[in-house]
């Protein structure tokens, strides 16, 4: 169904997906485009408004990316950020120099007309996020300036007659106090969008739209017991019942008991209608991964091992009409189709697709979705919270938290470990604040007492960070009472582990997983 449409115009910043996450937020349908999108294509889409993002460059400078006059004469509504409002002021005749100083960090706006649009609602000094080098000088014809800070004379700017509005700061940010407020107001006011982009009817529409494309075909999806392929699975099922086939290949890298939690709401005895296989392929894998201690290469065997049996199932099943994708949207900016993003992720996308498996196409369900809104998703189609709310956990599982070789009893430590941290997580209430938390397995063994008797054994590693995309992150501060009480049940309940320590390291220079 066609839905009211925001376009965002990436520039090249750093944050095009969280300007359409905050879009969305406002029940709003956004999607990202390059700068580079031709005019002809953004007039077919018809959007309601276009926002333009930030970006690294100087738009003074002759290379740098920019946009023919031609899009801010549509009659569309368009809102410049940081980059994206310089640009718009010097494509429209404004000026744009180099600052003396860079203004960075929280800001203080003081907003100068109280009666713009874009600031209805908003206090008459708000705290925003900065980040330039380079200023508005002065603004384009018709324009005048709405905001200003202490050392920037022109922190928004606008000709509301034509509808341009320029924002120097980023109120996609959430430092940026009232930001939302202002996304809000360009949106819902400023483009006049109802606010159609709900999940209840998305989940309505979806299982409409599947059911009209499958008619009476076989469907075929890999189930991981993450949140994307169990929503995707229980879409399905809602929508074609036992058309649908899931594959659950458990490769004994997975969380304490996580096998049988999938097998409890997706299996036989649980609450929705589908086929479900289950293959206990643990010993095969721990075969495969005999003596490999390389992280890339454990990464590979996994991924290829996991494509190997599902391929061996769907044989068992024979033709199928559709295989599902579990991609989100995320996925399809980072793959380089939408914004301006570099592929980053490639390793993420484990394994690929199966080469022997009998389709003829592929259904992406939640192709549009970003993650918290496929967890809204899961929510309306009655999926438990704690599926739903599942931390993101890698395709190649504890394979890469175990440092070195694994083995049956590695694999036994870490999931005990980790899951007496995730229970005390939890009951400390801590578990949805964290981005990401877990137990890794060190390679290290040393010495201790125990009792009387000397050990020998692991030091378990455990980790917690908060991130907003997962290419930056920081250690979360947990409390040390959590720690300890953390560690004292390790050593005391997990055979094999003498030391527990909690990894300071923020991404970069680290990484999230510990491999
Ligand atoms: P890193 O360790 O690269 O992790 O900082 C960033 C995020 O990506 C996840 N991750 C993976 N996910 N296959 C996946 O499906 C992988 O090989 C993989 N490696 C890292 C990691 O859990 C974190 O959320």
């Amino acid at each position: 169904m066609k839905k009211e449409l925001v376009i965002v115009l990436d520039f090249g910043g750093q944050y095009n997906q969280l300007v359409a996450r905050r879009v969305r937020e406002c029940n709003v349908y956004c999607e990202i485009y390059s700068y580079k999108t031709d005019i002809n294509k953004i007039k077919a889409m018809n959007p309601k408004g276009i926002i333009l993002t930030g970006g690294p460059n100087s738009c003074y400078e002759p290379d740098s990316p920019t946009y023919s006059k031609e899009l801010f004469e549509l009659g569309i509504p368009v809102l410049g950020l940081c980059y994206g409002a310089q640009l718009m002021m010097h494509v429209l005749g404004g000026k744009v120099e180099k600052a003396d100083a860079r203004e960075y960090g929280k800001t203080e706006v003081l907003i100068d007309q109280k009666d713009s649009p874009i600031f209805a609602g908003v206090h008459e000094k708000t705290i925003c996020w900065m980040s330039h080098f380079d200023y508005i000088s002065q603004v384009a014809p018709g324009f005048t300036i709405t905001s200003h800070t202490e050392n920037c004379p022109c922190a928004s700017a606008e000709n509301a007659e034509k509808h341009l509005y320029a924002i120097q700061f980023h109120p996609e940010v959430l430092h940026t106090q009232e930001g939302t407020t202002m996304l809000y107001n360009f949106v819902r006011n400023v483009c006049a969008c109802n606010g159609d982009w709900r999940m209840d009817s998305f989940v309505d529409e979806q299982i409409q739209a599947i059911r009209e494309k499958v008619g009476d075909g076989k469907v075929l999806c890999a189930l991981s017991g993450g949140v994307d392929s169990s929503v995707a699975a229980v879409l399905l099922s809602k929508a074609i019942g036992n058309q649908l086939t899931c594959v659950f290949v458990d490769h004994g890298l997975l969380r304490k008991n996580e096998g049988d939690e999938v097998e409890a709401v997706f299996g036989p005895d649980g609450p929705y209608e589908l086929n479900f296989i289950r293959v206990n392929a643990q010993e095969r894998y721990y075969g495969k991964l005999k003596g490999v201690t390389e992280p890339e290469a454990k990464r590979k065997i996994i991924g290829e091992e996991f494509i190997r049996v599902f391929e061996e199932e769907a044989k068992k099943i024979g033709k199928v009409d559709f295989l599902v994708q579990g991609t989100i949207y995320p996925d399809v900016v980072e793959s380089g189709l939408g914004g301006e993003s570099a592929v980053i992720k490639s390793h993420h996308n484990v394994g690929g697709l199966p080469d022997h498996v009998d389709f003829k196409e592929i259904i992406e369900p939640l192709r549009d979705l970003f993650k918290d809104e496929v967890r809204k998703a899961g929510l309306e189609l009655g999926i438990p919270d704690y599926l739903v709310f599942r931390q993101p956990f890698p395709g190649p599982g504890l394979g890469i938290r175990i440092i070195g070789e694994v083995t049956a009893e590695k694999v036994r430590i870490v999931q005990d470990a980790d899951a007496i941290y995730r229970e005390e997580i939890a009951n400390a209430g801590l578990d949805r604040s964290i981005g990401q938390y877990f137990a890794a397995l060190t390679n290290m063994r040393s010495v201790g007492v125990m009792g009387d008797e000397r050990t020998y054994d692991y030091a378990i590693a455990l980790r917690a960070v908060n991130t907003i995309d997962f290419m930056t992150a920081e250690a979360a501060e947990i409390p040390y009472e959590v720690l300890n009480k953390v560690m004292s049940r390790i050593i005391n309940e997990v055979r094999g582990v003498n030391r527990v320590m909690y990894d300071l390291t923020s991404k970069p220079p680290g990484t999230i997983e510990f491999e």
